[in-house]
């Protein structure tokens, strides 16, 4: 017989960047740093990435756009593939994604892009432990998650290879 079932998840919005722990604070600034520079000059749309892991490192990305539109690259799996290719066993703990845009002012936080959610999810079911994600636009409002998984009901990992 066929079970129907809810699959849901809390998320916590903060009115203000300034309701948020100080470490937090930090780590979005340094999203924000990541941000300025972005190579977005077709977008123009400017994303920063940046992960505290647990060694207490903090690694940024940002968005590399290119000519050849699919060749560029979000900022979260830059941030994400250059902490794998520098700090492979180090888990990450929480990341931070600030975006402003040149054409408009951005004030609601973007979430990652689901190729963004996919690579990120790997990382997560790697380290045995849940990346916390902290979202603001170009300033105001910030939404955090608990987990990448949270955010990619149904995830494909590698128990199906
Ligand atoms: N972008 C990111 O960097 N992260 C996301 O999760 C969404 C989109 C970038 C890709 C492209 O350079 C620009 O934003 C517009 O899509």
């Amino acid at each position: 017989m066929a079970t129907r079932r809810k699959i849901g998840f809390d998320i916590i919005i903060y009115d203000s960047f300034v309701e948020l722990e100080e470490s937090d604070r930090r780590l979005l600034e340094k999203s924000v740093e990541a941000r300025n520079n972005a190579y977005a000059p077709y977008s123009n749309f400017h994303v920063g990435a940046a992960l505290e892991l647990e060694n207490g490192e903090i690694v940024n990305g940002s968005n590399q756009e290119n000519a050849s539109y699919p060749s560029g690259l979000c900022a979260e799996r830059v941030a994400v593939f250059y902490a794998g290719a520098k700090y492979p066993n180090v888990a990450i703990k929480t990341l931070a994604i600030s975006v402003t845009s040149k054409n408009s002012e951005v004030l609601e936080p973007a979430a990652p892009c689901g190729n963004c959610r996919q690579s990120l999810f790997e990382y997560e079911y790697r380290q045995k432990s849940p990346i916390r994600i902290l979202m603001m636009g170009a300033k105001g409002k910030v939404v955090e998650c608990s987990s990448v998984a949270d955010i990619l009901p149904l995830g494909f990992d590698n128990t199906y290879l």
